[in-house]
């Protein structure tokens, strides 16, 4: 039995800084940020959005079109949580109407955690195949100011129904995978923004790639030749090209021609330049991208994915795109989204930055904002108000 995406949808904050003003303040060439990492624009999140309503407006189309019946899981996978106890997924299954004979939970680890999240739902439908499970996966990457992970910031959600007989990817049963404890990238519960040795994070990212990659051949006796596109991880867009030419290294292989390096790894590439890193919705929105950008069709086409997360874990799987997927896109809507988001100047970026959310308990309102249908209305006796607009 085929178990796995059935349809999956994307979500962007309605604002952007382009990184070609955060060079010029920071004195840097933008070439640098354009082309040295690529990235062009970062999303920058409004005060009355958070990782709540940015998952729940990535859902909202999907339950719109395939109903609530059935979700026996809704899980949640962020590093960016807003309660140490409650988990994220419980606002969501509120804002969603979704069933009450609901399983809900947040998952993290790191930006690995969406795909820890798509393993155990595929293994529940596996055990009860009518089910299915909702997947979110939504994060708001910070950094310090003016230091050097200030152009890999951004923010995204996506969401995955996970389902028998999918109608977008079947995953494939087998993966590889690898685990070590190291500190590459952090967050202390007392901080807002993740501490990084950013070399160290980069070149542990490039290593785990070959350990996930070794065990998953080793699994599926699979290689190269039998992905047609990979989506890898992406902190910043530059890092797919690295991650290829790793690929090709490891096993003995010449990289291809530019051209064809592109067709494999660029159309995943497309939103993130857009957004920055989304953390644990980032290979997700690869995938997205890939999509709805890949210019011939992807019938029955099969897609490596590369999933790592800080601290660390990496994992390399792969799935078969479904014959007549294109029916059951949201792309459209991904890049009407995208087409319409407001550019915000280096003062308004650095005042929604600063904002922080009050800590006292006290009554806060937030102000309108541009976004989805969901928003962060404010906050009382140190609970969260959401609203649907
Ligand atoms: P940096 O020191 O600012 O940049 O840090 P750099 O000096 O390494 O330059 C970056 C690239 O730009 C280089 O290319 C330069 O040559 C090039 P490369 O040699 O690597 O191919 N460059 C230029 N190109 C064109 N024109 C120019 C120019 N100048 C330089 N004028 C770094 C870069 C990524 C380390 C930094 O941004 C950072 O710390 N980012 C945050 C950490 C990060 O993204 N790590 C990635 C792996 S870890 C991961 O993916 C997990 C994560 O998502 C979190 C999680 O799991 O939860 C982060």
């Amino acid at each position: 039995m085929k178990i796995g995406i059935d349809l999956v949808s994307f979500h962007a904050p309605a604002y952007f800084l382009d990184l070609r003003i955060l060079a010029g303040k920071r004195e840097v060439d933008p070439e640098k940020f354009v082309v040295g990492i690529g990235q062009e624009r970062m999303a920058v999140v409004p005060p009355d959005q958070d990782i709540v309503t940015l998952a729940a407006n990535a859902a909202l189309p999907i339950v719109e079109k395939a109903g609530r019946e059935n979700i026996e899981l809704l899980l949640f996978a962020t590093e960016s949580g807003i309660d140490q106890s409650k988990a994220a997924a419980c606002f969501c299954h509120k804002l969603l109407g979704l069933p009450s004979a609901c399983r809900c939970l947040e998952v993290k680890e790191a930006c690995y955690g969406a795909t820890a999240a798509l393993r155990l739902a595929a293994a529940m439908v596996a055990a009860r195949p009518q089910s299915k499970a909702l997947v979110l996966a939504a994060d708001i990457a910070r950094y310090d100011l003016a230091s050097p992970g200030e152009p890999t910031q951004g923010a995204g959600a996506v969401a995955m129904l996970v389902a028998a007989h999918p109608r977008v990817l079947a995953l494939d049963p087998e993966a590889g995978f690898h685990t070590e404890d190291i500190m590459d990238f952090w967050r202390p519960n007392y901080r807002e923004e993740a501490l990084v040795d950013g070399k160290y994070s980069t070149r542990m990212y490039l290593t785990t790639l070959i350990e996930a990659w070794n065990n998953y051949k080793a699994a599926s006796s699979r290689g190269l030749p039998d992905h047609a596109h990979y989506c890898f991880h992406l902190p910043f867009t530059k890092i797919a090209y690295k991650s290829y030419a790793r690929l090709c290294k490891a096993d003995g292989v010449a990289e291809p021609p530019k051209e064809e390096l592109e067709r494999l790894v660029d159309y995943a590439l497309r939103y993130n330049r857009q957004t920055g890193n989304t953390y644990a919705a980032c290979v997700y929105e690869a995938f997205c991208s890939l999509l709805d950008n890949a210019p011939a069709a992807l019938d029955d086409q099969r897609i490596g994915f590369f999933s790592y997360g800080s601290g660390c874990m990496a994992e390399f799987f792969s799935g078969v795109v479904q014959r007549g997927y294109r029916a059951h896109l949201f792309a459209d809507q991904h890049r009407a989204q995208l087409d319409v988001r407001v550019p915000v100047t280096y003062r308004q970026y650095e005042d929604i930055f600063n904002y922080g959310v009050p800590r006292d308990g006290a009554d806060h309102v937030f102000a309108p904002y541009r976004g989805g249908p969901f928003r962060l209305a404010g906050i009382k006796d140190h609970k969260r108000r959401y609203e649907t607009k």
